[in-house]
């Protein structure tokens, strides 16, 4: 393993790339080799910072192609190009046509975790940190909001505007029930419960705060829960863990195998090799970055 991070560390260095990783990446990668780390919406918004010539993803495909978006003239990798997601995976531009088609003139909102070829046929883009504010920010009582039916059922909770969803789930997130949570308390007394806003409703119901993985990270760091439990992927308490040593991390968590993909190996031979380069199809690439740029401009 040491010797994977210092030879990663060392063809960063070498062809001027920088690693972004999402939250469910295993602590190996998130502390030890990736420059920036954060929720989709953080590595939305750093990709169009990012001052290098190589962006690496250490996440799933459509994070790269997001990446890649805000960055056309750079060189993005995925260092597993299998690195798939079930939500973007739920949904096909055709399903887009015949939504469009069966609710005239209703802006389609498309969480982040879609593909570029989906993106291009959305009106905007969201994610879990900014759903609200995002549906908020279009002035109009209906919108299509899609593939993620559990987040745009939590979103309609909070929010007079009319939601319209689709049925993709989330295959970590949809596996938690409120009998876990109820499980969980009568095992440990006062336990927090943060769930993931990908999680059915009746799961975030059950819980006491619920927000995208940095603002479950934000939440534990800010408050101090003496015992949490968050409802998401595995490696997101791993992570936080080590910025909250006084809250003792309860783990009642599924993993993503997606996430799951990628590996210490497979990023070394990634930079070592150039591969798998991230390409977008040219008739998708205009629209689609519309979408998140329109996204990115919602404050
Ligand atoms: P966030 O990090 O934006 O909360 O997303 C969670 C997720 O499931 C990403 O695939
Ligand atoms: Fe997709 Fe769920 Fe895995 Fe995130 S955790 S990549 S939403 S399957």
């Amino acid at each position: 393993m040491e010797e994977d991070v210092h030879a990663i560390l060392e063809l960063k260095r070498r062809r001027k790339a920088v690693i972004l990783a999402h939250n469910y990446q295993s602590p190996e990668i998130f502390h030890g080799v990736a420059d920036i780390v954060g929720d989709s919406l953080a590595l939305a918004r750093e990709a169009q910072k990012v001052d290098a010539d190589i962006i690496l993803m250490a996440g799933v495909h459509f994070m790269a192609e997001t990446a890649k978006l805000m960055n056309p003239e750079k060189m993005v990798l995925i260092p597993d190009a299998e690195a798939g997601c079930s939500l973007a995976e739920s949904i096909l531009p055709e399903d887009v046509a015949r939504l469009r088609q069966r609710y005239p003139g209703r802006p389609v909102v498309t969480y982040v975790n879609t593909s570029a070829a989906v993106k291009a046929m959305s009106d905007i883009c969201c994610t879990s940190g900014n759903a609200k504010k995002v549906v908020e920010s279009l002035g109009v009582s209906e919108v299509i909001m899609l593939p993620d039916e559990f987040l745009a059922l939590n979103v309609a909770k909070e929010t007079h505007v009319k939601i319209l969803t689709w049925k993709g789930h989330c295959e970590v997130h949809e596996r938690f029930s409120p009998e876990d949570i109820a499980a969980l308390r009568r095992q440990y007394p006062g336990v927090t419960v943060l769930t993931h806003p990908e999680c059915p409703p009746d799961v975030v119901e059950a819980g006491d705060f619920s927000g995208s993985t940095a603002v479950m990270a934000d939440y534990v760091r800010e408050n101090k829960p003496a015992r949490v439990a968050l409802i998401t992927e595995c490696s997101m308490s791993d992570n936080i863990a080590q910025a909250s040593p006084e809250t003792d991390f309860v783990k009642p968590c599924n993993l993503c195998p997606h996430m799951k993909r990628i590996t210490l190996k497979n990023i070394r031979r990634s930079l070592e090799e150039l591969q798998e380069e991230v390409i977008i199809k040219p008739e998708y690439f205009v629209s689609a970055r519309q979408a998140v740029e329109r996204m990115l401009a919602v404050k």
